[in-house]
């Protein structure tokens, strides 16, 4: 089995300044820095959006995974792969059109970048399997987009099983990424079922041992 990669999130993180700071503490540890991006309309909070990708890009370099938590992100794509995001990942439930989805996942891979598509806790992987073969990453959302430091939400394992079952039987070159409200004893659980990549807000960032916290994940 390959090693469970770690990416900690800029979410509860509060400035530019502290979100450089971090990914200079965890370099050596996190294997990617998962940068939430909110837009305040598909989800309610707001955050920062290239620009400042672009500065932390310049900071550090650990591999970026953008996460759009965004109503509208096509018009954006290229500007955060210019910015130097390595994986961009859109939201299913941002889309009314597969054709236009799929588009844009293969306008991120004609730019260089890693394509990824997310799905919220609601959204069944069913809905998903037919864009399988245009995804490098799936990330499997086990709380509600918005913010960190909310609880797990359960039905996320058997989604993670179900959607590790379909990319065996299709042999999908997919990793499969979960978010939110893990700690180490659900990592653990969800390495079992098949995840790849785990994300980590509040659980790293409020650890006195970020270190440690990192390897317990793992
Ligand atoms: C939630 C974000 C997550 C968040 C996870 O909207 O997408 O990446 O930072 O934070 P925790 O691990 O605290 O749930
Ligand atoms: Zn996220």
């Amino acid at each position: 089995m390959d090693k469970l990669l770690i990416a900690p999130s800029t979410d509860p993180v509060k400035t530019v300044e502290d979100i450089i700071k971090y990914a200079n503490e965890i370099k050596n540890d996190a294997d990617l820095l998962h940068c939430d991006i909110m837009d305040g309309k598909f989800v309610e909070n707001k955050t920062f959006s290239y620009d400042v990708v672009q500065i932390i890009r310049e900071k550090t370099l650990l591999p970026l995974d953008v996460h759009l938590m965004v109503e509208k992100p096509t018009k954006l794509l290229k500007k955060f792969a210019q910015s130097g995001a390595n994986i961009i990942t859109v939201h299913f439930e941002a889309y009314k059109s597969k054709n236009k989805l799929i588009k844009d996942l293969k306008t991120l891979r004609k730019m260089g970048v890693l394509s990824g598509l997310s799905i919220k806790p609601n959204t069944e992987v069913g809905e998903i399997v037919s864009l399988l073969g245009f995804c490098d990453f799936i990330l499997i959302m086990s709380v509600q987009p918005g913010k960190s430091g909310q609880e797990f939400i359960e039905k996320t394992y058997s989604k993670v099983s179900e959607l590790n079952k379909i990319k065996k039987d299709y042999d999908a070159r997919i990793k499969i990424e979960v978010d939110g409200g893990i700690n180490p004893e659900i990592s653990h659980k969800l390495k079992e079922l098949g995840a790849d990549v785990i994300v980590s807000g509040s659980y790293v960032y409020s650890s006195n041992d970020r270190q440690m916290a990192i390897s317990n994940l793992r």
